[in-house]
């Protein structure tokens, strides 16, 4: 087939003929005329003056030419031509009094109405088509958005049937879509897969409630029924004969890579890839949702079982997609949210003795959340008259009392705040409270009026948080200094006797700006120890700060001592190295393109074009377990990494705690490869790196 290159050449070639065939003509045209020689053809005898009107012709038919084969450019240039013409044919026939020029003329200005016309007559049907493309267009969004409504009712349905589902499957079309993504989709192919996943369980439509929705075992039979769902799904969504695709995703998303799933026995990539992208997305989610016998699972139990899963149970690119996703979710948010939602609107929770009834935690961060309800206290009565929130972090964002799930979710709880002001601290270095009482005063009869609305507002400046109460008749001031600025802060709701209502939740857009919350304690620094070649980092979050770049040479190391911040609970939460470019050297600098991640725990995340990166971890003889690497990690200790650099080849190796890591990244794209300035950076999750030097071999 012909490129879009060569047909662009032929046009300007053609465009070029007919412009030089024209001037040719218009050149020739008033000397021929002027002529008086005879041209001798065979035995006739003609005026060579004759020919004129042939040229004149000639140069016509190329300006007509150029009209109808190159649209409006080809009108503007056969205008401009005409015009540029005219004076001499006006000065011919009226100044000059050349009577032979009189046909030419009228030729010309015949021609002129000519191009006119076409191009008239180009416009209407280009409105025209216009016009028909819009239509088509229109017809093409209802047809969506009916497919979109219809597909929505039908996962409604599901959902409805299934009692324990609360969105699986709008959950599952979301992730699926996010690996999707991070898989270099076009948006149109995301947009395919989202669907795919939303509608991946409609066969659980035709098998019966009380298996679907049976609290126990389920025994033999009944799971066989089960299994019968992916074909069924088939069955149904085969009938939307324009989304194939759909139907695909939904009869194999319960097929294992190894090719022990179900209906078919598929294996590896035999499976399509829609469907093995749903599986993974659909075991996420069934381990992030709240079942009747347990709550969601921690994130990072779920991330070890994809990583184990990974090869078997799904494809391991997709797995290690998931994987990359889920480290970035350093807020665990991709998961089943109930209370804090649903608390929203006209969510109420009646609270018996103190602490009996406690809300899903409200992640609180630098932009305010406003938290509003209405609050009534209830028989039997109690002098404590308010509603209480509990700050708090945990791994899964609850609440909990019994020691076991304290060790495992890392629940620590910073403070209790009555609403009427009282603070009870249980791990934080300082609470300070400040009220103001409002104009007017309390009503006369001085009685606590029966129903209070209150009007809390919310945000964490790195180790502070200020929390603002307002009854209507006072504003109380809390501010608190965290242990440290590394922690996440969750508020829970609860109360003692009483009846809570009407409760919103809204966060706003922007953070606020530095030193919003007054100071009350010194900032805790975790890098106050000895500095070396390049200032010392503190990273409180997953890639929240990196040193400078330093430029990869052959033979560098970079030695520092890392320390994981008393917040670090996760085997990834470690030092990084980074290898990159940007014009400035810097991590996200101008230009930044990103070669590779190194992760001190033996994990890499390869995502770009213009580098390939592979690691090899080795647990050597004295690794003593991931949990002995963790303890090390809080510890601390010194970190050499040894970088070697040929050409386009990078290699970086390190070894610490029985763990060896290597990892050659080989740069492929970009301007020229070999020469490139590469740079190196330190960074990571929750870890203070001091003493960073840079030395050659
Ligand atoms: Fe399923």
């Amino acid at each position: 087939m012909e490129t879009k290159e060569k047909r662009g050449a032929r046009a300007y070639i053609g465009l070029a003929v007919l412009l030089a065939l024209y001037a040719a003509a218009a050149v020739m045209t008033p000397r021929v005329a002027r002529s008086s020689e005879m041209l001798i053809i065979g035995g006739l005898r003609l005026p060579v003056s004759t020919m004129a009107g042939v040229l004149s012709s000639l140069g016509n038919i190329c300006i007509i030419c150029l009209v109808v084969f190159y649209g409006k450019t080809g009108f503007i240039l056969a205008l401009a031509s005409l015009l540029v013409q005219m004076p001499f044919w006006i000065r011919n026939c009226l100044v000059m009094q050349n009577t032979a020029s009189i046909p030419g003329f009228f030729s010309s200005l015949l021609t002129t109405v000519a191009i006119f016309l076409i191009r008239s007559r180009d416009r209407r049907i280009d409105k025209f088509r216009q016009d028909e493309v819009e239509q088509l267009k229109k017809t093409q969004q209802i047809t969506q958005s009916l497919f979109e409504d219809t597909a929505t009712a039908l996962v409604t349905a599901i959902d409805a049937k299934d009692e324990y589902s609360h969105g699986h499957s709008m959950r599952v079309a979301e992730y699926a879509g996010r690996i999707a993504r991070e898989l270099g989709k076009t948006e149109e192919e995301c947009r395919k897969i989202y669907y795919a996943g939303l509608l991946h369980d409609v066969g659980k439509i035709g098998i019966s409630d009380a298996i679907i929705n049976k609290k126990g075992k389920l025994t033999k039979e009944e799971y066989e029924e089960i299994k019968k769902h992916p074909v069924l799904s088939n069955q149904i969504l085969s009938s939307i004969r324009g989304y194939p695709y759909i139907s695909i995703g939904a009869h194999y998303h319960h097929e294992r890579y190894d090719g022990k799933g179900y209906p078919d026995g598929l294996k590896g990539e035999d499976i399509p890839e829609i469907a093995r992208i749903i599986a993974v997305a659909d075991a996420y989610d069934a381990m992030s949702s709240n079942r009747s016998y347990r709550h969601a699972l921690p994130q990072q139990i779920i991330r070890e079982e994809i990583i184990s899963g990974a090869g078997t149970q799904f494809d391991p690119e997709i797995a290690m997609v998931m994987r990359h996703l889920i480290d970035l979710d350093s807020e665990y948010r991709m998961k089943e949210r109930e209370a804090v939602k649903e608390l929203a609107g006209d969510n109420e929770m009646h609270c018996g003795p103190y602490r009996s009834e406690i809300s899903d935690g409200i992640h609180i961060t630098r932009a305010i959340t406003h938290i509003s309800l209405t609050y009534r206290d209830e028989e039997p009565r109690d002098d404590q008259t308010a509603p209480a929130i509990i700050l708090f972090d945990s791994l899964d964002a609850r609440v909990h009392d019994d020691e076991k799930t304290i060790r495992n979710l890392n629940y620590y709880e910073y403070c209790e705040i009555w609403l009427d002001g009282q603070t009870v601290n249980h791990g934080v270095r300082e609470i300070r409270t400040k009220r103001t009482a409002h104009e007017p005063a309390a009503p006369a009869d001085g009685r606590a009026p029966e129903r209070t609305a209150y009007e809390v507002a919310a945000v964490k400046c790195r180790d502070h948080v200020l929390i603002r109460i307002d009854n209507g008749r006072e504003t109380t001031e809390v501010t608190i200094a965290l242990p440290d600025s590394s922690r996440y802060v969750y508020i829970a709701l609860t109360g003692k006797n009483c009846y809570i209502s009407d409760v919103r939740i809204e966060q706003e857009a922007n953070p606020v700006p530095d030193g919003f919350i007054p100071r009350i304690a010194e900032e805790i620094s975790y890098i106050d120890g000895p500095e070396g070649d390049l200032p010392n980092v503190q990273v409180d979050g997953i890639r929240t700060a990196a040193s400078a770049g330093v430029p990869v040479k052959d033979g560098m190391r970079i030695s520092f001592h890392t320390m994981s911040l008393p917040t670090a609970r996760l085997i990834w939460h470690c030092p990084y190295i980074v290898l990159f470019r940007s014009a400035d050297g810097k991590v996200n600098g101008e230009g930044y393109r990103e070669y590779a991640v190194i992760r001190l725990d033996g994990e890499n995340w390869e995502d770009n074009k213009e580098a390939q990166s592979r690691i090899i971890a080795n647990r050597e003889d004295d690794f003593g377990g991931w949990d002995a690497w963790k303890k090390g990690n809080k510890e601390g200790f010194d970190c050499t990494v040894h970088f070697r650099r040929e050409g386009n080849r990078i290699t970086v190796s390190t070894r610490n705690l029985g763990l060896s890591v290597k990892d050659i990244t080989t740069i492929t794209g970009g301007p020229a490869a070999e020469e490139t300035e590469v740079y190196a950076a330190l960074t990571g999750d929750q870890c203070a790196l001091t003493n960073i030097r840079v030395t050659q071999e």
